[in-house]
C-alpha cells in the first residue's frame, strides 16, 4: 500500500522544494570496500543508483540535478579506476540516454571535453543535443569538472569575447559558466560524510543549503533524498539579510 503513494504523498514534511539541487555523489570506494568487492564495483553501482534518485527528484518537482560525476582532480586516481569510470559512464551513456530522452529529460555536462577520449566526449556531445529540447527535468552532469577550472574558463571566454572591464558582473559570469542558463543550486548534498565542496559548483553555490549525510551515495535512496528535502524545507535562507519579522 504504502508504495502505491507518491512521493510527495508519503513525505508531506517536505514543504519546499529546491529548484535546483546539486549531488556530490561521494562515498563508493568505500560501499565497494566494506562488501569486499574493488573500487570500481561501488562505481558501477554509484551510476545504478543515478536512475533512481533523478526518478525521485523528478516526481517531487525539482527541475534541475546536478551531479558531480568526475572532478579534474580525480585523473590523479589509479589508472585502472580512471579506465573503469570512463568505461562505466560511456555505458551509462549507451544505455540510458533513449530512456532518459523519453522521460523528458534535458542532459547537460559540466566541465572540459579536453583531455576525454573523443569517442566518449562525441557521445556525450550526441546526448545532450538528443534531449536538448526536453524539459521534465534537467539532469547537469559534471563531468571532468573543476569550479577553478570553469571559472578560468569563463575569463578566457569573456576575454576572447572582447568585452570590456565595465561590462563584466556577476551575471556576465554565471553566464559564462558551464551552467549558463541554469539558476543557481538551493540545495547542495554530499553524501559519504565529508563536509567539503571537493571543487564542486564554487561559483554557483555561493548562497546554496548545504547538507551531508554519512550514507554512501550507492545507499543514498528515496528515503535519503527526502530526509534532505525534509531539512532544506525547514531552513532559513536569508541572503545576508535581516529576515522578514513575523506577521
Ligand atoms: C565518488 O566516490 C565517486 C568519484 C569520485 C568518481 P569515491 O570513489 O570518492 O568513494 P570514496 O570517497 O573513496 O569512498
Ligand atoms: C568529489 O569526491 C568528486 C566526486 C564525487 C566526483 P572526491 O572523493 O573526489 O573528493 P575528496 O577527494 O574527498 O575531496
Ligand atoms: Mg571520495
Amino acid at each position: 500500500m504504502a508504495d502505491k503513494l507518491s512521493l510527495p504523498e508519503r513525505y508531506p514534511e517536505i514543504t519546499k522544494i529546491p529548484f535546483h539541487v546539486g549531488i556530490i555523489m561521494d562515498g563508493n570506494g568505500r560501499w565497494a570496500r566494506a562488501r569486499g568487492l574493488p573500487r570500481v564495483a561501488g562505481h558501477k553501482a554509484g551510476t545504478d543508483n543515478l536512475r533512481r534518485v533523478l526518478r525521485a527528484c523528478s516526481e517531487l518537482g525539482v527541475k534541475v540535478l546536478s551531479v558531480y560525476a568526475f572532478s579534474t582532480e580525480n585523473w590523479g586516481r589509479p589508472p585502472d579506476e580512471v579506465a573503469g569510470l570512463m568505461t562505466i559512464l560511456g555505458q551509462a551513456i549507451r544505455r540510458e540516454t533513449q530512456d532518459l530522452h523519453a522521460n523528458g529529460v534535458c542532459i547537460r555536462h559540466s566541465g572540459r571535453l579536453e583531455g576525454v577520449a573523443p569517442r566518449l566526449a562525441q557521445q556525450i556531445q550526441d546526448a545532450v543535443a538528443l534531449t536538448c529540447n526536453n524539459t521534465r527535468i534537467t539532469l547537469n552532469v559534471a563531468f571532468n569538472y573543476g569550479g577553478r577550472a570553469e571559472i578560468v574558463d569563463a575569463v578566457k571566454h569573456i576575454l576572447a569575447d572582447g568585452l570590456r572591464p565595465e561590462e563584466v558582473t556577476e551575471t556576465l559570469i554565471s553566464d559564462y559558466l558551464y551552467t549558463g542558463g541554469l539558476p543557481d543550486p538551493d540545495l547542495i548534498i554530499r553524501t559519504g560524510g565529508e563536509y567539503r565542496l571537493s571543487n564542486f559548483l564554487i561559483w554557483q553555490a555561493a548562497y546554496a543549503e548545504y547538507y551531508a549525510t554519512p550514507t554512501f551515495w550507492p545507499d543514498f535512496d528515496e528515503g535519503e533524498l527526502a530526509r534532505a528535502l525534509i531539512e532544506f524545507s525547514q531552513r532559513e535562507r536569508r541572503f545576508g539579510k535581516v529576515p522578514e519579522p513575523e506577521t
